[in-house]
């Protein structure tokens, strides 16, 4: 038996008792609003089974103090010290800490979060060059992940590509309702691109992206920002703050009657569109010959109206069906933060 922390969103609460029940999870405690503790004899079904995609992070527990923090004395010097004795032989490229439930408007848990980590890494002396940020680290090397939160402390060795992300939880927090936030998409391209920079390099600045459903525009944005050129398609129109960009072009057509320019080669496709999922891959794959060897292609796979595990299966299936006919291989796959009844699936063109 071994002891698991995963984090599952409340997007898929309904599935919870399915997914914990494909897991083979017993003596399962629930905490904060999205994480699940629980014991299993097959751990290996946490990454591989028809309950894996819904698992947006993940680490094997080793160390937990169920307490109440608020109500610890020095909670944070015990708990450092604590930690370093059990962990410091493993040598962690570096710990991250993060909460229970970063959701909670409650203050006092983030502050408690990033004082936590200070004093742990003052106790741990780890040696000058390593990860300061999550995003320095090195996906394929062990982190110390901390979670803190009005249940306690809980810990675990992983490497964030076996866990699931760079950040404790999953992916950094993005702000999605700022005065120039165009659309709650944005947040979701932004933390895509995130994961996705653990499993290959991203784009390079001035690449071409084909943007297929791309309005109202927050991806758009996004992708703008960072220095990429964009074709964009919609039957509807663009938010008016991106009109004028300079490297961004607009069609308002149906992705199905578009016809790119002959000697066109995208480095890269986004697709968000609505609808059938296996109607959208086929207007993905359509434009195949028109991408670069090693393309890439980030695609929404939206699930609405499927409500099993083996409704959204049968759906994944056949977009990969559709998309590995195609010659694009699967890079990663994901649930985001800013993703609701929805995936979000990575390719590269063979
Ligand atoms: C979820 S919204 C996209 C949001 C967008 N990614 C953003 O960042 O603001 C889906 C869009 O897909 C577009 N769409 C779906 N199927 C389409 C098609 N066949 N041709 C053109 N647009 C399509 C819809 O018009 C809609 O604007």
């Amino acid at each position: 038996m071994s002891t698991h922390l995963i984090r599952i969103s409340e997007v898929f609460s309904g599935l919870v008792p399915e997914i914990l029940g494909i897991l083979g999870a017993e003596k399962i405690k629930k905490l904060g609003s999205e994480y699940f503790l629980f014991h299993t004899e097959t751990p290996e079904l946490i990454r591989d089974s028809s309950a894996a995609r819904f698992i947006r992070w993940h680490i094997p527990l080793e160390h937990s103090w169920p307490c109440n923090p608020e109500k610890m004395e020095n909670f944070i010097e015990k708990a450092a010290q604590t930690i370093y004795y059990k962990f410091e032989s493993r040598n962690p490229q570096t710990l991250l800490v993060g909460r229970l439930d970063p959701g909670s408007p409650k203050q006092y848990y983030k502050a408690l979060a990033s004082n936590f980590r200070g004093r742990a890494l003052q106790v741990f002396e780890l040696p000058e060059g390593l990860p300061k940020t999550a995003e320095q680290q090195d996906p394929a090397k062990e982190t110390l992940f901390c979670l803190v939160g009005k249940e306690g402390l809980y810990c675990g060795v992983s490497s964030p590509l076996e866990a699931g992300g760079l950040h404790p939880g999953g992916t950094k927090f993005i702000a999605q309702n700022t005065e120039d936030t165009i659309s709650r998409a944005g947040a979701k391209i932004a933390e895509g691109l995130h994961f996705l920079s653990m499993h290959r390099r991203l784009p390079k600045k001035g690449a071409h992206w084909l943007e297929l459903g791309a309005s109202p525009g927050g991806m758009t944005s996004e992708l703008l920002k960072r220095e990429y050129e964009v074709s964009a398609i919609d039957r509807a129109p663009l938010d008016p703050r991106l009109a004028n960009h300079r490297n961004l072009s607009f069609l308002k057509e149906d992705v199905a009657e578009f016809v790119p320019p002959r000697s066109i080669r995208y480095d890269a496709i986004l697709s968000d569109m609505n609808g059938e999922p296996q109607q959208a891959i086929t207007l993905v794959t359509r434009l195949k010959d028109f991408l670069n060897p090693g393309a890439l292609v980030v695609f929404t796979l939206k699930t609405t109206g499927a409500e099993t595990i083996a409704d959204i299966d049968a759906l994944e299936s056949d977009v990969l069906a559709i998309t590995e006919q195609n010659g694009f291989s699967l890079i990663a796959r994901t649930h985001l933060t800013y993703n609701r009844q929805e995936f979000t699936l990575f390719f590269e063109k063979a």
